[in-house]
């Protein structure tokens, strides 16, 4: 029941990633924000049972099969004409001897799939796919998901080899991914999630990013130590075009001790999250950003101090989130020139830093330079409540008259 239940949680996820890994897609969930599932269900022409399908109108069929027997699921796609689905979803069948289930070559009988999305219902489920599992959705498929499965067996080299439109591959909840080191070679690829994994820390060699120029490199709640998340930065910093398309990192939910300092060769990023570690000390230079800065994710971090010159760039539509920390300060070495930066922005799209839940100390005169000099700044401070309960905003200017 709560695999289950983790399953379709995830399931939600991906349906939100799927809608919008692709230029169209994009353009779909631009058009309308208050899409529900039910907003577009459509029986189908044909008949795929024992799978279901849903015939969207914005990009065609999916199919979605719930333990369906892969045999099963050939004879449904010798019998259907359809030849290109939008997506296909398989929840795999009970393994018939053991704990191995093995897609076979051609699972969808000449047939082609945008998005493919594999899940086991147990963790202890070994998914083994064909070499040419799904070898016509070559020149198709741009979304590749699998999620619950231990994937030792898992061949990454073959099964995509040339798969030429591919630009996500996303792997959830499950374990010893450590095949991802030999990713084939993927011109689109620009979108790799692996979270809640297990198996990177067996990965002894990541050059293969090198290789690839993603967008988006999210690794979230996969145990990664300091040296881990150094091998696999440290591969993305080494080869230039790499290290220059990378716009987004999530390294949330590791076990980071410091900040990654690889960030610096990363020119164009500006999402980064590395919210759920364990860094105290954010020290000078830690982030600095070439691009102009979205969003800077910091929370839960134990972080107790702050060193002047630890934010470089341009914050001016920076979010900077702070809070669940151990802050007592908010310094004016720190703070100011982001602060200003961020007042600076024209529409109200200006940055923020969120202080939310932080011990701030306001009973001394470190405060003076922003509510008493500076109070227009506040606007780009939020959530900032003294260990009194007084918020910033609240603070009496009048209380730092005699303070330097
Ligand atoms: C923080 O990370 C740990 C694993 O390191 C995880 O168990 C926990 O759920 C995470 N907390 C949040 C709020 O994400």
């Amino acid at each position: 029941m709560e695999t289950a239940a983790i399953l379709f949680f995830y399931l939600c996820i991906t349906l939100s990633f799927v809608k919008s890994a692709s230029g169209r897609n994009i353009e779909w969930w631009a058009s309308d924000k208050s899409i529900s599932q039910n907003a577009d269900r459509n029986p189908c022409v044909e008949d795929y049972s024992p799978c279901n399908c849903n015939d969207n109108p914005s990009y065609g069929l999916e199919i979605t099969c719930e333990g369906v027997d892969v045999l099963v699921v050939r004879d449904i796609f010798s019998r259907t004409t359809t030849n290109d689905l939008f997506s296909f979803q398989l929840t795999v069948p009970s393994p018939t001897g053991g704990n191995v289930i093995s897609i076979p070559a051609d699972l969808l009988n000449g047939k082609r799939a945008g998005n493919i999305l594999l899940n086991c219902p147990f963790p202890d489920w070994q998914l083994a796919i064909d070499a040419d599992a799904f070898r016509p959705s070559s020149g198709l498929t741009f979304f590749f998901f699998t999620a619950g499965c231990d994937l030792t067996l898992l061949d990454f080299a073959s099964f995509l080899d040339g798969f030429l439109s591919l630009a996500t591959i996303f792997i959830s909840q499950s374990s010893n991914v450590q095949g991802i080191q030999n990713l084939p070679a993927l011109p689109s690829l620009d979108q790799l999630i692996v979270t809640y994994t297990t198996g990177l820390e067996k990965v002894t060699d990541f050059s293969g990013l090198g290789n690839v120029q993603l967008r988006r490199l999210l690794l979230n709640g996969n145990q990664l130590s300091d040296q881990m998340a150094d091998n696999i930065l440290n591969s993305v910093a080494s080869s230039s075009s790499a290290a220059g398309a990378l716009e987004m990192l999530w390294l949330a939910s590791n076990q980071l001790t410091r900040v990654p300092t690889q960030l610096t060769s990363f020119s164009r990023m500006i999402q980064l999250d590395l919210s759920n570690n364990s860094f105290p000390v954010l020290s000078s230079g830690s982030f600095s950003f070439n691009a102009p800065v979205d969003y800077l994710y910091l929370e839960s971090n134990t972080i107790n101090s702050i060193e002047p010159g630890a934010f470089q760039g341009d914050f001016t539509r920076g979010r900077i989130y702070l809070r669940f920390n151990s802050l007592s300060r908010f310094e004016e070495a720190v703070f100011r020139r982001l602060l200003e930066q961020m007042i600076s922005a024209t529409n109200n799209d200006g940055g923020l830093v969120n202080l939310e839940s932080n011990p701030l100390e306001c009973g001394d005169c470190h405060l003076a330079w922003l509510i008493r000099d500076s109070p227009s700044l506040l606007n780009a401070v939020e959530s900032a409540v003294c260990s009194d309960g007084t918020a910033f905003s609240a603070l009496n200017p009048s209380i730092f008259a005699d303070c330097p």
